[in-house]
């Protein structure tokens, strides 16, 4: 059995990754070795039924220990890659790196791993001798996972997300801020809501005095418990939010199209335009997205949903009736599984071409640690 470095296993995409793992066995097929960028010598931790053969944890800097990994797991965040994983390959070292951080996605050395949609480009570039395998991008895997049959069979001639994304992506301290300010909100008018005959427009002005002056935002910026933030990641400067850029350059990346490919990657045909316009709501841990697709002939629409349904084993198709919908496409239905629920599935007044869709997927799961563990089966044979 390979030995792993585990780097990063104790925030939150990694005790969802460590948990995962767990529950599928993934640790019978590897030796884990811990490590930590803090508390190097402390103990290793103790997960039932795995017995790492060091007991002691790593030091996440030493890059001597470093490189005598086969492979090496984190998701311990980008600036820890940027700081480590230059140094290793200076170093000489010829392991695979399979990351979450968002660092090395677009460089032309990578893949973006998202097996059950792109396991052929993955196994090219394993053939090729590519040695980082790197997690996509939370929104743009789930919208993959879910509508990734329409891709895969080459349909969507473009495409625009209208996202609706969960507080998870900023990080931890984020979910907390929101669930902080969802209770200091209620807490401003707690009074007036124990009254039945209090009137709504007095609480909203309490309320929204409450939001405008009173509400710790210092993770977001700005309040987003009954708001919303239409803007996220960096400002690249041409109008474009860093997320939006990540939803077509990824998109196409892990579909093994247009430029950027790794080695052993190439004649999957030319980019499909894919844009998006990139929202923060309060949602604690699962991403929505609504979606426009022109695809590129006019198909029934029963065989468009008969092709999202298959376009992976977790991509499930919801009538595009109101019961359903509003039962089964939410992130409360959703967060906590691996499913993808794909609904809201119609025909656009634009022309037969033009197809609406809504996705949501869990940000922890499809959206960061699943492509990772799955990449690391892969890795181990
Ligand atoms: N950038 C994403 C977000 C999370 O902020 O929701 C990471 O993929």
């Amino acid at each position: 059995t390979p030995s792993v470095g585990l780097i990063g296993w104790r925030g939150m995409v990694g005790s969802v990754l460590i948990g995962r793992m767990l529950d599928q066995g993934d640790f019978a097929h590897i030796n884990p070795v811990f490590f930590s960028t803090s508390n190097a010598g402390g103990q290793a931790p103790s997960f039932e039924g795995v017995t790492p053969e060091e007991t002691v944890l790593q030091d996440a800097f030493d890059l001597e220990n470093l490189v005598k990994l086969p492979i090496i797991v984190t998701a311990q965040g980008g600036d820890y890659t940027s700081e480590v994983y230059p140094k290793l390959r200076a170093a000489g070292w010829q392991g695979l790196w399979i990351d979450a951080a968002s660092t090395l996605r677009m460089a032309d050395t990578s893949i973006i791993a998202l097996d059950p949609i792109n396991r052929d480009v993955i196994d090219a570039g394993l053939k090729a001798g590519v040695k980082e395998f790197i997690g996509g991008n939370c929104t743009v895997s789930n919208m993959l996972m879910g509508l990734g049959g329409l891709f895969k069979q080459d349909l969507v001639e473009w495409g625009t997300a209208m996202t609706y994304q969960a507080a998870s992506g900023g990080g931890a301290k984020h979910m907390r801020e929101l669930l902080a300010q969802f209770g200091a909100l209620h807490s401003a008018v707690a009074e007036e809501m124990e009254n039945p005959a209090s009137a709504i427009l007095d609480i909203d002005r309490a309320v929204l005095a409450a939001q405008q002056s009173g509400l710790d935002a210092s993770q977001f910026g700005v309040p987003l418990a009954g708001s919303l933030i239409p803007w996220i990641d960096a400002d690249l400067g041409n109008g474009v939010a860093k997320e939006e850029w990540k939803a077509g350059v990824e998109t196409n990346k892990i579909l093994g199209r247009g430029e950027n490919l790794a080695p052993g990657v190439s004649g999957r045909g030319a980019a499909v335009p894919f844009d998006s316009l990139c929202v923060r709501v309060g949602a604690l841990r699962s991403h929505s997205q609504a979606l426009t697709l022109k695809l590129r002939e006019d198909i029934p629409l029963a065989e468009i949903e008969e092709i999202i349904d298959s376009g992976t084993e977790w991509a499930k198709l919801v009538p595009n009736e109101k019961d359903a919908t509003v039962a089964q496409l939410t992130p409360v239905a959703v967060t906590g599984t691996l499913d993808v629920p794909v609904g809201r599935v119609r025909k656009l007044e634009m022309g037969p071409e033009y197809i609406s869709a809504f996705t949501v997927g869990d940000q922890l799961l499809w959206g960061a640690a699943e492509p990772l563990r799955r990449m690391l089966l892969i890795a181990v044979g």
